[in-house]
């Protein structure tokens, strides 16, 4: 059933490319508008809203925030991201020009229905972002998207993180359209930049999964770790260290990279390494790079995520993590599997289990 991998974590994390293709299906083509959740969640809708809430737990959450980035570039749209866990007891201003939209892979967890029945009872539209047709979000939901992973066993989220995404990209370019707040070019970019995704993403693992697997060895050696990253792979360094965390038991912790020196930084020293994503895409690449050189002089090891062909960072760091070269805006997606793959292999290397990490469940009913 593993499909010939050692752990269902490896054979969902390898099942990524598919999984972007089937999120994708054929929801981006179109002829005259842009409609893919015409369904799911009508345009008229979509043209009162004036405001977007997320509310979603752990790697949800982490799906929610790159979301934020994604409706503001691409949507014009404000919005705010909580935990579900805080958002259901603070007086959370919602009403019905805002549009809660709950993240959650099972449907089930108790946080996130909590919080979206808070949301409703506020007057306030509520869309479910799930993977499980029939759970109890995408019932209660006033309106639901399915993502496509297809069954996730392993308790660490991967594949449905990928579908969460590439299901809030395109949701993204919907509302951008419905609201005619996005243009044309803009559109046809992302959408082209979104259709490589599969491909590309297919031709990474062959030519990757070794050196990652090295990096890990390494990097399993020490007991705590920093991740950094900025813009919309600041999340991703909080994604990054919570695989880790939770399924080798390394300490591990994000930070947007421009707050390391109000506080974090007194954390390097050569015990602590910094896994640094420092894309070449990114606006704030040249401001990582100084990040880098800062933990360097601290004497921290640094691994980085690295884009193929990049001629600067490759200088300053121990170790490279390399991914494809491609636009910002879509490297959130190629920029987590490398950090996946990092975690599993420091679990594997640690003889830790990575499918069933200690004290976490895969739904968690209880608040
Ligand atoms: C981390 C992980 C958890 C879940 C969180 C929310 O790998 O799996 O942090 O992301 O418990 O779960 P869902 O998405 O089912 O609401």
């Amino acid at each position: 059933e593993k499909g010939g991998f050692d752990h269902f974590m490896l054979k969902e994390i390898s099942e990524q490319p598919l999984v972007v293709q089937e999120t994708i299906g054929q929801r981006v083509f179109f002829e005259n508008e842009f409609e893919p959740y015409k369904e799911e969640l009508p345009k008229d809708i979509v043209r009162g809203i004036s405001r977007i809430c997320f509310v979603a737990c752990g790697t949800s959450y982490h799906a929610a925030l790159i979301g934020k980035f994604l409706m503001e570039y691409l949507a014009d749209m404000p919005c705010e991201v909580d935990y579900s866990s805080e958002f259901r007891y603070r007086n959370a201003a919602v009403n019905n020009s805002v549009l809660t939209i709950a993240i959650s892979q099972s449907g089930e967890t108790a946080d996130t229905l909590a919080a979206m029945r808070e949301a409703k009872k506020r007057g306030s539209y509520v869309l479910a972002i799930t993977n499980r047709l029939g759970s109890t979000a995408n019932r209660e939901a006033d309106f639901s998207i399915l993502t496509r992973a297809g069954l996730e066993i392993g308790v660490a989220a991967t594949k449905t993180f990928t579908s969460q995404l590439v299901t809030l990209y395109i949701l993204a370019l919907y509302m951008g359209s419905c609201k005619r707040s996005i243009s044309k070019k803009i559109l046809d970019e992302t959408l082209s930049y979104l259709l490589e995704v599969p491909k590309r993403l297919e031709e990474y693992f062959p030519k990757f999964l070794n050196d990652i697997e090295k990096s890990a060895k390494i990097y399993s050696g020490y007991k705590n770790m920093i991740f950094m990253g900025r813009g919309i792979n600041y999340p991703v360094a909080l994604e990054g260290a919570l695989k880790l965390k939770e399924i080798s038991y390394i300490h591990a912790e994000g930070y947007p990279a421009g707050e390391m020196k109000h506080g974090p930084i007194a954390l390097l020293d050569p015990t602590t390494p910094v896994l640094a994503i420092a894309t070449r895409s990114a606006v704030t690449y040249e401001k990582v790079l100084s990040n880098i050189e800062e933990a360097k002089s601290r004497r921290s090891r640094v691994v980085a995520l690295i884009s193929e062909g990049d001629k600067d960072a490759v200088n300053l760091v121990n170790d490279i993590l390399y991914v494809p070269d491609v636009p910002e805006i879509v490297s959130p997606i190629y920029n987590v599997v490398p950090l996946q793959l990092f975690a599993y292999y420091a679990a594997v290397w640690l003889s830790r289990d990575p499918d069933k990490p200690r004290n976490l469940a895969k739904s968690v009913t209880v608040e």
